[in-house]
C-alpha cells in the first residue's frame, strides 16, 4: 500500500499559489486519488475558484474525490484540544479563545506547528481501513513565511520537554523530511523577483529545511512565437497588420526577458518545471483551473516511473 502523499505548494506571494495548488489538487482528483486541498488563512479564495460556498475549519465536499479545508491556528488549536480533552466544555474551560490568543502570542511558532500537525493528522487518518487522503495538497503561504512554518517543528521540538507535543513534532519532521512522501513545489512566474524567491527557495530546501523539491511550476509563461510567421507578417504593408505584428514583437521580447529571468533557477528545477500559460478568464474559475490541472497531469505520471 502505498502511503499518502503530501504536496507543499510555496512560492513569492501573488505569483499563483492558490490557482496551482488547486489545479494540482484537481489534477490528483482527477486521476483518482482522494485528495485533500488544505489552505491557510485563505479568505474562501479556493472556494471561490471552485465556486463553491465558502470552506471553514471543517473539511467538506468540493467534487469527486476532492475535499478541502481553510484552516487557521486557532480552530486548529481547539480541534487539537477536543481531540486530547474529548469534551467541548473542558475545551471552552480550559482552551477559551482568550487563552488561546496569549498562548499563540507567547511561542510565536505554535500556530504554525499545529497546521502542519493538522495536515500531519490528515495524512495519518484511516477510515474504513484504509487512509482517509492518498494525496493532500497544501496551499502554503509566501516563501518566508512557508520556510518559518517549515522550520517551526524542529525549533519547537528543542523548546519543549519529553511529552506527546513533542512527540508529534517528531512526527511532523519525519512526514515533511521523508522524500517519498512530501513533496515542496516552488511556483514562480517568468519575473525578477519571483524567480529570486524561486533560487532562494530551493536552496533552503536542501541546505535548511532537508525537504525534497518536486516539480516547480512557471506561472503564466509565454510560448514562443513562430518566427516564420512573424516574417511573413513583417512582409506585409497592410497598416493594421502591421500594428499586430509590432504588438508581437513586443510580446516576444518581454517573453526573451522572462526566460533570461528563468535561466537564473537552478537547471535541474528549471529543466522539470511545468510552464503554465496565462488564463485569459477574467477571475479564473474551475473552468480555467481544471485546464492547468490538465497541464500538469504529466508531470505527476513521470513523478511515478522509477
Ligand atoms: N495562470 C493564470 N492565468 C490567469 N490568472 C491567474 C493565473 N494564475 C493566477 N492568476 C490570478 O492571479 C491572482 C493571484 O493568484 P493566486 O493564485 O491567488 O496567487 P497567490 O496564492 O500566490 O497569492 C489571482 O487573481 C488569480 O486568479
Ligand atoms: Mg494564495
Amino acid at each position: 500500500m502505498t502511503r499518502p502523499r503530501l504536496r507543499i505548494v510555496t512560492g513569492k506571494g501573488g505569483v499563483g499559489k492558490t490557482t496551482v495548488a488547486t489545479a494540482l489538487a484537481l489534477a490528483e482528483a482527477g486521476r483518482g486519488q482522494r485528495t485533500l486541498l488544505a489552505e491557510i488563512n485563505g479568505r474562501d479564495r479556493v472556494a471561490s475558484v471552485l465556486g463553491i460556498p465558502p470552506v471553514g475549519a471543517s473539511i467538506c465536499q468540493a467534487g469527486e474525490r476532492l475535499s478541502v479545508v481553510d484552516m487557521n491556528p486557532r480552530a486548529a488549536i481547539h480541534e487539537y484540544a477536543l481531540m486530547v480533552f474529548r469534551f467541548e466544555a473542558i475545551v471552552h474551560a480550559v482552551f477559551d479563545n482568550r487563552v488561546v490568543r496569549r498562548f499563540l502570542a507567547l511561542i510565536p511558532s505554535l500556530g504554525e506547528l499545529v497546521m502542519l500537525g493538522k495536515v500531519w493528522f490528515h495524512i495519518q487518518e484511516v477510515q474504513d481501513d484504509r487512509p482517509r487522503f492518498d494525496v493532500v495538497v497544501l496551499d502554503a503561504p509566501s516563501t518566508g513565511h512557508a520556510m518559518s512554518m517549515l522550520r517551526a517543528p524542529a525549533m519547537v521540538q528543542h523548546a519543549i520537554p519529553p511529552g506527546p507535543l513533542r512527540d508529534i513534532t517528531r512526527d511532523i519532521i519525519a512526514l515533511i523530511s521523508d522524500p517519498e512522501r512530501t513533496h515542496l513545489h516552488v511556483v514562480t512566474t517568468p519575473e525578477e523577483m519571483p524567480v529570486t524567491e524561486a533560487v532562494e527557495l530551493e536552496c533552503a530546501a536542501a541546505e535548511v529545511l532537508q525537504m525534497k523539491l518536486g516539480f516547480s511550476v512557471i506561472n503564466c509563461r509565454l510560448g514562443p512565437l513562430s518566427a516564420a510567421a512573424l516574417e511573413k507578417l513583417e512582409a506585409s504593408s497592410d497598416p493594421e497588420v502591421r500594428q499586430v505584428v509590432a504588438t508581437l514583437r513586443q510580446r516576444e521580447t518581454r517573453r526573451l526577458q522572462g526566460e533570461e529571468q528563468l535561466r537564473r533557477l537552478p537547471a535541474h528545477m528549471l529543466e522539470a518545471a511545468v510552464g503554465l500559460p496565462r488564463l485569459l478568464d477574467a477571475l479564473p474559475g474551475r473552468a480555467g483551473v481544471k485546464r492547468l490541472a490538465e497541464l500538469l497531469l504529466p508531470a505527476l505520471e513521470r513523478e511515478e516511473q522509477p
